[in-house]
């Protein structure tokens, strides 16, 4: 969500500013103790739970929950956008954000291509009403005039120019759009699509950036794209995502088909919330675009081969996208099947007959990884386990990385260890879990975990970590479960004494792990709510450490081997 904003510079105005100075002119705070505390803004209450911490530059409540620095505070109580807060901020410290001059123009140059691609749009459409042919063509497959109006779709007749006579002096601004093709040697420009069905791409704004052109009889090729331009990347957008924003927000999900036509005819059937990728394999970013939308997914690929690729890459691109709250279902169509010949065939109610069939990304992931894996042999099983372990390990903390690892347990059988394995072991929350055998004295409230108590020490306290020896952090696993988050707090504070943690949490704001750290930040240590002071801060930070360096030392040969006593898999949770 920085954008453009270089995150040094967020950082420096984080430093510069006082929390309570942007707080107290529009919520009057009252000193209490270390903090400033006042009636919450942001829920009814009589008694004020709304706490300020200048130490941390951090607001809590403990009514409502609210919590964040003077950026998420500008962004809630006077409803900012993150860049608008940012820019208050600075200028509150006599700072001023940098712009990227080239960036600016560009913006400035864009503008301009999103009315001429309305203009095109709207004039293929007008061109659709004119064309018998292509009425024929829709009305053949099925599409009603108004699910063609609703997707804007057009048609644009064969010829070189007709665009160009329709939309005279625009040469240059239609070739920058991909709408026209300039031949080297100074030839004239010529239009990309020609007798084609027009299907306008849209952004998430409604705006037109793109087209997808189908021909009406077998040419090849059979759909043409726009290319690449300043409006259109075809790697990051998917089709029909303005006109399903709506019932994908009702239903809660969205289906995530191959075709365009797939999309029309499932809203023609009344399926409304369903979206499409443009000619590529579902990638990360469409993961990303869509869970910003929903937080279920259900990919609804052909059953042949290239259906079965296309649904493995899905895969892989949505569980780095797995964050708490976030699913995903997988569903394969009989071979030869589409949507589009699926509600042709048996109407609406056959494509749910079918959704009924699908299965949820974890049993996909197994059933794809044993597909060619004997199973009922210790080796196969520990082949499992190797195939298994890079995949999970891209799923963000959380319960649904908790779920795939018991799965996978429970699929090789391996022996739980001491700890009596994973129905006891924590919070699910984090996956991080601590050895039954070195207990601390104490218990944190809610059991946490070695890592996270860690990471929790480094954000309420960052101090603790200043005098940490670059061997001990050097010498921590990455591949502990949450060790790199850990690591990049221990060289934030290493960088900075005096980093607060407000500065340390904004460095995560867009990352999976923002929510799960923000509720360490406030979360409190002792079961029974008293303060942590500095002091135990420290001892409690190098007693962490030092049992993460222990764990460090075992290798995953060591945990995948039952033999030894430990029998837990080296992922996620040692
Ligand atoms: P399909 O060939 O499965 O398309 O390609 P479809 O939607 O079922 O086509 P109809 O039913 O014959 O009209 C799926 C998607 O792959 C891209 C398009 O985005 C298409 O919707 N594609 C396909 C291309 O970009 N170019 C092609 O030549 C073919
Ligand atoms: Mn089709």
């Amino acid at each position: 969500m920085a954008g453009s904003i270089p995150q040094d510079f967020i950082d420096t105005v984080l430093a510069k500013v006082d929390i309570v100075e942007i707080i107290d002119p529009r919520v009057t705070l009252k000193k209490s103790g270390a903090n400033y505390s006042a009636c919450c803004p942001f829920h009814n209450e009589k008694t004020p739970s709304f706490s300020v911490s200048q130490t941390k530059q951090f607001y809590h409540c403990f009514g409502c929950g609210v919590n964040g620095n003077a950026i998420s505070f500008l962004m809630e109580y006077d409803s900012m956008h993150f860049v608008d807060a940012i820019e208050t901020l600075a200028e509150s410290v006599g700072m001023e954000v940098p712009r990227d001059a080239a960036q600016k123009r560009n913006s400035d140059d864009i503008k301009p291509l999103y009315t001429l691609m309305a203009s095109v749009s709207t004039f293929y459409q007008s061109q659709l009403r004119q064309s018998q042919e292509a009425i024929d063509y829709l009305k053949a497959r099925g599409l009603s005039g108004e699910t063609a109006k609703r997707f804007g779709i057009g048609y644009v007749p064969d010829g070189w120019d007709t665009l160009q006579q329709h939309i005279p002096g625009e040469d240059q601004a239609l070739i920058k759009t991909g709408m026209l093709i300039k031949p080297d040697g100074g030839k004239r420009p010529y239009q990309r699509f020609r007798n084609r069905i027009m299907f306008p791409i849209k952004d998430s704004r409604g705006r037109v950036i793109g087209f997808g052109g189908r021909v009406l009889d077998k040419q090849e090729p059979k759909y043409l794209n726009s290319p690449e331009t300043p409006l259109f990347h075809k790697g990051s957008e998917v089709y029909g995502l303005y006109e399903a924003r709506k019932a994908a927000q009702d239903h809660g999900s969205v289906i995530v088909v191959e075709g365009y036509m797939d999309v029309v005819a499932l809203a023609e059937h009344g399926i409304e919330n369903v979206v499409a990728t443009l000619g590529t394999a579902a990638n990360e970013q469409h993961s990303q675009l869509l869970f910003k939308t929903v937080p279920t997914l259900v990919f609804c690929f052909d059953g042949d081969r290239a259906g079965r690729a296309a649904a493995w890459r899905a895969l892989q691109a949505t569980l780095p996208c797995l964050n708490d709250g976030r699913d995903a279902h997988f569903l394969f169509l009989p071979d030869g099947e589409d949507p589009d010949s699926v509600v042709k065939a048996g109407g609406a109610a056959n494509f749910n007959d079918l959704m009924a069939t699908r299965i949820s990304i974890v049993d996909y992931l197994y059933q794809h990884l044993s597909d060619d894996i004997d199973m009922s042999s210790i080796g196969g099983k520990a082949q499992l386990a190797e195939k298994a372990k890079p995949l999970l390990k891209t799923i963000p903390a959380g319960v649904y990385k908790q779920l795939a690892m018991q799965r996978l347990e429970a699929l090789i059988g391996l022996p739980l260890g001491p700890s009596g394995g994973v129905a006891n072991s924590g919070n699910a929350q984090n996956s991080l879990r601590a050895g039954n055998t070195q207990r601390p004295q104490q218990k944190t409230e809610g059991g946490l975990t070695i890592m996270s108590r860690a990471v929790l020490l480094c954000l309420q306290h960052p101090e603790v970590a200043i005098q940490l020896p670059a061997t001990s952090a050097q010498s921590i696993n990455t591949e502990l479960a949450g060790a790199p988050i850990l690591l990049q707090l221990i060289t934030g504070i290493q960088s900075d004494h005096t980093i607060t943690t407000a500065r340390l949490l904004e460095r995560f704001r867009d990352t999976g792990q923002h929510p799960f750290l923000v509720k360490l930040a406030t979360k409190s240590y002792w079961p029974d709510g008293r303060d942590l002071d500095q002091q135990t801060a420290q001892t409690e930070f190098e007693w962490c450490m030092q049992r993460l360096l222990e764990r460090s030392q075992k290798t995953l040969r060591d945990q995948l081997d039952p033999a030894s006593g430990k029998g837990l898999l080296g992922i996620g949770r040692r």
